[in-house]
């Protein structure tokens, strides 16, 4: 059998953009990556289409939801509470306490260099002041991000996006990526993010899933990786959210546990999108979900919700 042929039987249970890696040659991927078993006929008749692309135009094929490929605990931010947020080091505690999936949030230097930051301002989570869009880079990788959180992390660093997506290789991590514009700079943002996820991942790791909260933002990555799964993100589902999501092209939906009820999560789920829920630190509320069939959460309790919770 040809190596071509091999990977891609390999990868016949993942995603498009994997599949995609597998034909261009790309080694085969962690054993986490590969699609569980169908868990219906609805779901066999599904993977024997030979079509993995979820396919919204199809209201048959929206009703028919397939199993997540992704880890199902994804460690928020990288470490959650455990270490401090969107650096090195939290993507490094994640791995080392066994979790296979990271989210981390992207955004934009002055000099348009993408980086790991939550807030649209420095001062919560490093030793800096002001705006992160209206700082250059050179600045920003001098600050500390590490010590505000614990003395044990002084020295910390603001890592860029290819650094983490790096990391994340290197760590067979799974990322789910944020995409998390600063006023005004939505479709920047997006380009840089895209364009660089398609690079980091053109290799041998699972590809990432873009989400944001801007619309703009998951248009423009659509149209820069289309290969690259997206995820709807917002706080509350509000009506047309189904219209938005599919206008996107989102094979997820993210939404806010808090505000979620079960009608809504078979709503989702029966229009045929994969739905994951932030951020989810209490173990029964995590099992609560998981009844109401959702497919993954975000937790910043590493401690309490482990990776196999699920
Ligand atoms: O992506 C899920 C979650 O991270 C969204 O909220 O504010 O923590 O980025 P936030
Ligand atoms: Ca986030």
């Amino acid at each position: 059998m040809a190596r071509s042929d091999e990977l891609l039987l390999g990868v016949s249970g993942c995603p498009p953009a994997q599949q995609t890696a597998a034909k261009r040659g790309k080694p085969s991927l962690p054993p986490f990556f590969f699609a569980p078993a169908p868990r219906s006929t609805a779901d066999s008749a599904v993977y024997n289409s030979g079509s993995l692309l979820p396919d919204f135009s199809s209201a048959a094929t929206r009703r028919m939801h397939r199993p997540w490929p992704y880890p199902r605990v994804v460690a928020h931010r990288g470490g959650g509470t455990l270490a401090p947020e969107n650096t090195l080091a939290a993507i490094r505690k994640a791995g080392m306490m066994g979790f296979r999936g990271v989210e981390f949030d992207v955004v934009l230097s002055a000099d348009k260099v993408p980086l790991l930051m939550h807030d649209e301002t420095l001062d919560r989570t490093t030793n800096g002041k002001g705006s992160v869009a209206a700082t250059l880079y050179a600045k920003l990788a001098r600050l500390d991000a590490g010590a505000w959180f614990s003395p044990e992390y002084r020295g910390e660093r603001v890592p860029t996006f290819e650094e983490a997506g790096k990391l994340c290789a290197r760590l067979g991590l799974w990322a789910n990526v944020e995409i998390k514009p600063a006023r005004g700079f939505q479709r920047e943002t997006a380009v840089a993010v895209a364009k660089l996820a398609l690079e980091l991942w053109s290799g041998a790791s699972p590809a990432p899933l873009l989400s944001s909260f801007e619309p703009v933002s998951l248009e423009t990555a659509r149209a820069e990786a289309p290969d690259l799964d997206r995820g709807y993100l917002t706080d509350r589902l509000a009506p047309g959210w189904n219209e938005a999501a599919r206008a996107l092209g989102c094979v997820s939906v993210h939404c806010n546990s808090q505000h979620l009820t079960e009608a809504q999560a078979d709503e989702v789920r029966g229009a045929g999108y994969w739905l994951l829920c932030y951020t989810v630190n209490e173990p029964a509320i995590a099992r609560r979900l998981f009844s109401w069939g959702i497919d993954a959460i975000f937790t910043d309790r590493l401690d309490l919700i482990p990776p196999d919770f699920a």
